[in-house]
């Protein structure tokens, strides 16, 4: 037995957290140390309305009534038909590539999730995703991005946003890659904060080992907090960035800081600007963007049932048809804005397995798919949405930007991201008036290329040769 500080012991006393003090109490002195230090971080109120909210398991009000109170959003830029829209878009990719130069945008990319759908044991920024090379998921970001500054002579500084899981494998394989010929100084980890998790019928904190709590990366919502406490939101706004250019690790055909994007956003002023592309079926798992009540936000697919999903209105137009790319063009001052007090992004509840040590030391591994032991807290990125009074909605090209890699197999796997490197590599080249067999496998690097009209100009100004792109032949 050992002394604690006594307001912890009132605080775990109120909270009904016993198992945790009994815990805490039969560790020694100097093993207390670590368990202490995260059970101060906690903010125990609000994980007990969180809990107790979770357990009847009754959705707000608010929530009940999202979907049928959902519109199709109205202030969407669609994909250019006619030569007004190209000269609109036009006109964007000019003012883009203008911020661009002027040192104006920055690239944050969100790679601390765990990715277990995808059953990869490394961050998944080391997933191997070229069809030809291998090159791996921050191979492609790196070289886009190395390939946007020389291009716009411009610094694009990028932030890459890790986890306690996540933080230095990644890091050390940036080292282990020479930043893929990036400067060292010109690329910034930081690391999103964890939240414990609780134990479902009771709202007990649950104990990884019997020093440590269990803890998970608290959301991609959690970037905020992170850029806050790294300095980085001080630090890009001294340096004059204005737009930060958002991505998730798993889309290699994200346009990485798409000049386009940022242009649309910068011509209307806009705080929050989102990427959507059509969904290809109304059960598809992506979140949709839609309005209610005179504000953008997302729907997850989680919270619609299948009729919901597929539903139209009055006009027959599909209102739930602008799925979420994850891709946004944040303006650095409404982030900033979100930093001051009462302003956190909403948690949400997922029901999970989690192992646990119980009070003999012993750890627990539940596996009951029907009935998990805990439940997990995230905060969503998208949450920042309502809270924004100018947003903006742009319509990517579908094949061409969002082919992300989530599952093991069959949609957005490996094979499904693979296809489209190799489809738009072939399109580009055919573009650009070079034939190679159909049944070759291409692979453009960022690199070589950026997009087809570079492409065409570098193959035939001699600056690259068919030779120098990587190809291979299927074995039968
Ligand atoms: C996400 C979106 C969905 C969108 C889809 C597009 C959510 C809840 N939903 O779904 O609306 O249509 O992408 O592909 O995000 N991440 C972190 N830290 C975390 C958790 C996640 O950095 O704590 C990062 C991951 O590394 C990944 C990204 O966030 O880059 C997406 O996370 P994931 O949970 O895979 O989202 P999806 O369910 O695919």
């Amino acid at each position: 037995m050992s002394s604690l500080p006594e307001t912890i012991r009132q605080t775990l006393t109120t909270f009904h957290q016993q198992p945790l003090l009994q815990a805490l109490q039969s560790l020694p002195v100097p093993d207390q140390h670590r368990l202490l230090e995260q059970i101060q971080t906690v903010d125990f109120q609000m994980l007990r309305d969180t809990w107790r909210a979770a357990l009847t398991d009754t959705p707000s009000e608010h929530a009940v009534h999202r979907p049928a109170q959902a519109r199709a959003p109205h202030n969407v830029v669609r994909q250019p038909v006619s030569a007004s829209d190209s000269d609109a878009w036009a006109q964007a990719i000019r003012t883009g590539e203008q911020a661009l130069q002027n040192g104006q945008v920055a690239v944050i990319t969100v790679a601390g999730g765990q990715g277990t759908r995808l059953g990869f044991e490394h961050p998944k920024g080391m997933f191997p995703i070229g069809p030809v090379t291998n090159r791996t998921l921050f191979q492609v970001f790196a070289e886009q991005i190395l390939a946007r500054r020389r291009r716009h002579h411009a610094a694009i500084p990028w932030l890459i946003m890790t986890s306690d899981a996540t933080h230095q494998e990644t890091v050390r394989f940036f080292e282990s890659q020479s930043y893929f010929g990036l400067e060292p100084a010109s690329v910034v980890f930081f690391q999103q904060g964890s939240l414990p998790a609780l134990d479902a019928a009771t709202g007990q904190l649950l104990l990884a080992s019997p020093t440590e709590l269990a803890l998970s990366p608290d959301g991609h919502g959690g970037l905020i907090m992170a850029l806050q406490n790294a300095g980085l939101l001080t630090r890009l706004h001294d340096e004059g960035v204005r737009h930060l250019f958002y991505h998730q690790v798993d889309n290699p055909t994200a346009i990485v800081a798409d000049p386009a994007l940022i242009g649309f956003h910068s011509l209307h002023q806009s705080q929050l600007t989102t990427s959507v592309v059509c969904k290809d079926s109304p059960t598809e798992r992506m979140g949709v963007l839609v309005d209610i009540e005179g504000h953008t936000e997302i729907i997850e697919y989680s919270e619609l049932t299948p009729e919901e999903a597929a539903r139209h209105d009055d006009s027959g137009q599909w209102i739930f048809w602008a799925g979420n790319t994850a891709i946004h063009v944040f303006d650095l001052a409404f982030l900033q804005g979100l930093t001051g007090k009462g302003r956190q992004l909403p948690l949400h509840v997922a029901r999970k397995n989690v192992p646990w040590v119980n009070a003999d030391g012993v750890l627990v591994q539940p596996n009951d798919p029907n009935r998990p032991n805990a439940i997990k807290l995230e905060r969503f990125i998208f949450d920042a949405l309502p809270m924004a009074t100018r947003t903006l909605i742009i319509e990517g090209d579908r094949a061409r930007e969002f082919n992300p890699v989530k599952n093991k197999s069959g949609k957005d796997s490996a094979e499904t991201s693979q296809a489209a490197l190799n489809r738009i590599g072939h399109l580009w080249l055919q573009q650009a008036g070079c034939a190679v067999p159909a049944n070759s496998v291409v692979e453009i690097s960022p690199l070589q290329a950026l997009d087809a009209p570079e492409l065409q100009q570098r193959l035939a100004s001699g600056q690259l040769q068919l030779s120098d792109i990587a190809t291979r032949t299927p074995q039968a």
